[in-house]
């Protein structure tokens, strides 16, 4: 098991849902702003945060993003031959986050949905960052409900973007 805390972060709109044909049916800046805050900073500056993420959601960032700068990023594949560049890879979510070394501080597990399941599962998470957005998407991937595990709910702040409302919550342990 791994010494570092470890989160997730998402986006869902108000079914849960979170993805439709491997993109995310939305797109806030407010929302890109905050994910890139939360997942990079540190407190000690001679640490990065690792960003732990499935094949797939690596494929649905553009080139140029990534990987995603100032945080060691990590693909989760069970293709041994797959190449990831600028990232680490690991065939299983044990593997990702033993592979988090010293100078890692904090793990986020950022998508897309067979691994925020499985970090669910698996792991032992210190919160999970959802921001919920004030909309009915159409997804074909989803987010578990947490709220039962999770129950210690913080609200982290409201926006307002193209006539979208979205809120960010921390949800924790009690
Ligand atoms: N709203 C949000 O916050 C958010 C965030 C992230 C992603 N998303 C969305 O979520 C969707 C993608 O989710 P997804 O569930 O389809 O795909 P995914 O979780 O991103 O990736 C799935 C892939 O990860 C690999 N994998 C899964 N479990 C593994 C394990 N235990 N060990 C090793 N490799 C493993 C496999 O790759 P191989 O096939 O290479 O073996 C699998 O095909 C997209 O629509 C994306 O835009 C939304």
């Amino acid at each position: 098991m791994s010494e570092h805390q470890v989160y997730i972060i998402v986006a869902v709109d108000q079914n849960n849902g979170i993805g439709k044909n491997g993109q995310i049916p939305w797109r806030l800046k407010g929302d890109m702003k905050f994910f890139k805050e939360i997942t990079t900073k540190t407190k000690d500056p001679s640490k990065q945060n690792m960003v732990i993420m499935g094949r797939k959601t690596w494929d649905s960032l553009p080139e140029q993003f990534r990987p995603l700068p100032d945080r060691v990023n990590l693909v989760l594949t069970r293709n041994a031959d797959s190449k990831f560049e600028g990232a680490l890879q690991a065939s299983s979510l044990q593997e990702a986050v033993e592979l988090a070394g010293a100078k890692i501080e904090k793990i986020f597990i950022i998508g897309g949905g067979s691994i925020y399941q499985q970090a669910l599962e698996q792991l032992d998470l210190a919160g999970v960052y959802i921001t919920q957005v004030d909309l009915a998407a159409d997804c074909d991937t989803y987010f578990p409900e947490v709220a039962e595990k999770f129950p210690h709910e913080t609200s982290l702040g409201e926006m307002e973007e193209a006539g979208i409302a979205y809120e960010f919550f921390l949800y924790e342990r009690e």
